[in-house]
């Protein structure tokens, strides 16, 4: 055991990230970008005390406006990867308009990841909707796919060949069980039916858009590698309890497998589809993009009919973030071996973080799950690369700014950018392309990174990752 947590990874794991592996962070346009209109704007303005906080993103971080110091910031820390978020309401302001100076401002966003050695990972679709598509029945509207991959190839076009990874959609699961079934989010439905119907839109508008990027590509020459970024949360049913192993595998097939094995069969798998083939389905995926935080303990729950009778109960011995979830890196190897075996498709770790206030956490989060990923590829995991949830704090959902996962602090009053500890012992590893054996304790003398300049941090002292349990948060919004 590495010494960090219960079920951390065996300390031999190999500490030596392989040749050409992408190392980066990831980001959302809502959550960083400001100025934006949406279904989530409309909601944070009409709606204000559904947000923590009471805060909107209004401004953000003002990421659309800095994005080419804060890209400077990240290629800083060495990273060699970026995954941020198009926004669909900025480039499609009305239905069939596109905007051209979005999509240049896009374009330049590419750009500057390239100039900075950094290869882009786009997402097309991370969690909101264009306000006039939101009012005609967003994605259980019948023409979303199709509206979805148009905008998909006025994507592809503008921002020709420069990009190869492509994310069609973030966490199709998360949406469907968020929006759809617990009624967090926008439009606030409330029944496991329309969940269901949401993933099985949210499939077809990931075909759609799939079938315009590689259409593109053929058509210029160019290779891509499409895939969701699927969020994978499994569900423990909790020790000894026979209800608990009885109740587990449905929200666990329906959460963490439908879609997945949709993708494999090229069927409308049920109780979503009834099996029927679905043209263009099968082989949709050519990469697996895994978003890994948290492997939840269940109970089996009569009363819990939006989570398909299993509700949270969580083991007071694992550590916990911020946000309240269970910090435990073997079940993020698990994850990623159980995903290679099961679908042999390459992996692409697009989010993996932590909410920590304080940045006490995140150092040993960091480290310890990489050294979960790198046992992965020992097991045999084609894994191509990590990235990091999230360079810089921004608006968490419904947590607005209260919850914290970045590397790099940012001050609400001045949006001043103010590197943490985390950023220099990720930095670290990105320069050296080795993972720390431990991780040091809060206090360690660690020089962050010099805004906008190759970092240098000096690593000093050793020590025990600390996590400090029995934190609570906010409630899942995953
Ligand atoms: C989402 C991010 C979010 C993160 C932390 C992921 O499920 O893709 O947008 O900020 O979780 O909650």
């Amino acid at each position: 055991m590495s010494g960090s947590v219960a079920g951390a990874v065996p300390a031999g794991a190999s500490r030596r990230i392989p040749e050409g592996f992408l190392l980066g962070t990831a980001s959302a346009a809502h959550q960083v970008e400001g100025g934006l209109w949406n279904d989530w704007m409309r909601m944070e303005r009409q709606d204000p005390w559904r947000i923590k906080d009471g805060s909107s993103a209004a401004a953000a971080i003002d990421h659309l406006h800095r994005y080419r110091e804060d890209l400077e910031m990240l290629a800083g820390l060495g990273q060699n990867a970026q995954r941020f978020s198009i926004e669909w309401a900025r480039v499609e302001p009305e239905p069939g308009r596109f905007d051209a100076a979005a999509l240049r401002h896009y374009a330049d966003v590419v750009a500057t990841c390239r100039r900075l050695g950094m290869e882009p990972v786009v997402t097309l679709h991370h969690f909101t909707l264009p306000v006039w598509l939101a009012d005609r029945g967003g994605l259980l509207d019948r023409a979303a796919p199709g509206l979805f991959a148009r905008y998909a190839a006025v994507c592809a076009e503008f921002l020709g060949d420069a990009v190869r990874w492509w994310v069609t959609i973030n966490e199709p699961n998360v949406l469907a069980a968020v929006a759809y079934s617990a009624g967090q989010w926008p439009p606030h439905r409330r029944s496991p039916v329309a969940a269901m119907r949401a993933q099985a839109a949210l499939l077809r508008m990931h075909v759609a858009a799939t079938r315009a990027l590689r259409d593109v590509a053929t058509r210029r020459g160019h290779r891509v590698m499409v895939s969701i970024a699927h969020h994978e949360r499994p569900f423990r049913p909790l020790p000894g309890s026979a209800a608990a192993r009885l109740a587990a595998p449905l929200p666990h097939y329906l959460f963490n497998r439908w879609f997945l094995r949709s993708c494999a069969t090229g069927r409308l798998l049920p109780p979503v589809g009834g099996g029927q083939h679905l043209p263009g389905l099968a082989g949709s995926l050519d990469y697996l993009g895994v978003n890994f935080y948290t492997e939840e303990r269940v109970r089996f729950d009569p009363r819990a009919y939006t989570t398909l009778f299993v509700s949270p109960q969580p083991d007071p011995s694992v550590p916990r973030s911020a946000a309240g979830w269970a910090i435990d890196p073997d079940a993020f190897r698990r994850v990623l071996t159980d995903l290679w075996r099961e679908f042999h498709l390459p992996l692409l770790v697009t989010e993996n973080g932590v909410a920590d206030e304080d940045d006490e956490l995140r150092p040993a989060y960091i480290t310890d799950h990489l050294r979960a990923a790198m046992e992965a590829v020992r097991e045999g995991a084609d894994l191509r690369g990590y990235l990091y949830w999230t360079g810089f704090d921004n608006f968490e959902w419904l947590d607005g700014y209260a919850m914290r996962f970045g590397l790099i602090a940012v001050d609400r009053a001045t949006l001043e950018r103010r590197p943490k500890r985390s950023a220099a012992v990720y930095a670290e590893i990105c320069r050296s392309r080795v993972i720390p054996p431990c991780t040091p304790p809060p206090g360690a003398e660690v020089s962050p990174p010099a805004p906008g300049g190759r970092a240098r941090p000096r690593v000093r002292g050793s020590g025990r990752p600390r996590y400090p349990a029995g934190r609570t948060g906010s409630p899942d919004p995953g």
